[in-house]
């Protein structure tokens, strides 16, 4: 029996040091690179945080991060005046979020075109809110941890007003997908991993009544981005912050696994834009 989904995400998640960590090292608030090795669980970092908000529509306003994590995408998007929800199953993850956004603050202040952030524990196949709430919803690395993307996109129509927009980072299966390494940051084995292909997503969206504007594989930047990475877990450690304050020592593995599963075609990052 695999143990549940928000286990792995917290069973090695250092919550109160990452809190006095921030408290030590940024009196003033962190900034969101300060945050970045830490709230950004997903091949990219920041900047793919970037290209994703980037192809949201200008006139955005109430958005829906689902599978937040420690919700750098949802501070990014705030800092450009989007009203944002993120939704976690993992409860510990949004309490972290939560308090890290407090302290963000600290630094970023509050101007006339700050967005604002809310947080919500709840199950992307039961979307706690109501029908046509959202302009937007946002799936960043975590479609691939949801075993029924059919109920989810479902949930994703109704809470999205009609017209409204879906986009998506993340990785799905590539052409050599029987060759991928476990543990991986998302899963530690098969049992919370669930894949698409790129061609069993974009007709898994369309079934679910999406129309696909804008589909792109990056998948070499994302190795070109990974293998920076690397290099920088391998020099001995002066960062302030790392992912292994999320995942613990588990994280190498899963960092070199990354890497590996990128570079022989096990996996692939796409960006996907969609409308209702
Ligand atoms: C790899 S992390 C990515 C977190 C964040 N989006 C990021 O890119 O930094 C995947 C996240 O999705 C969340 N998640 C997975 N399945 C979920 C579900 N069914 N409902 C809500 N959240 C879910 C996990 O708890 C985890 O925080």
């Amino acid at each position: 029996m695999p143990t549940s989904l928000a286990h792995h995400y917290h069973q090695a998640l250092r919550d109160q040091d990452i809190l006095h960590q921030l408290h030590t090292h940024y009196p003033d608030g962190p900034t969101l690179h300060q945050l970045a090795p830490l709230d950004q669980l997903h091949i990219g970092g920041i900047a793919a945080s970037t290209r994703l908000l980037e192809l949201l529509e200008p006139n955005t306003q109430h958005v829906l991060d689902i599978g937040a994590g420690l919700g750098g995408l949802m501070r990014q998007g705030a800092e450009l005046g989007l009203h944002i929800t993120g939704l976690d199953i993992t409860h510990r993850f949004s309490a972290l979020n939560q308090a890290i956004s407090r302290l963000a603050l600290g630094h970023q202040g509050t101007g006339p075109t700050r967005g604002t952030l809310h947080w919500v524990t709840g199950d992307a196949c039961a979307l706690p809110f109501a029908n046509a709430s959202f302009d937007a919803v946002l799936f960043q690395h975590s479609l691939m941890n949801m075993p029924d993307p059919d109920k989810v996109l479902a949930q994703c129509r109704r809470v999205l007003r009609p017209g409204g927009q879906l986009v998506m980072h993340e990785v799905v299966s590539g052409p050599n997908s029987e060759a991928l390494l476990f543990p991986v940051p998302w899963a530690e084995g098969p049992a919370h991993s669930h894949l698409l292909s790129l061609p069993e997503l974009t007709q898994t969206l369309e079934a679910s009544g999406f129309k696909i504007q804008h589909c792109e594989d990056w998948s070499h930047t994302a190795l070109e981005w990974r293998q920076r990475q690397r290099q920088k877990e391998q020099a001995p450690r002066t960062a302030v912050l790392s992912p292994q304050w999320v995942f613990g020592e588990r994280f190498m593995c899963m960092g070199k696994h990354l890497l590996e599963n990128l570079a022989n075609g096990a996996i692939n990052v796409v960006e996907i834009s969609a409308r209702c």
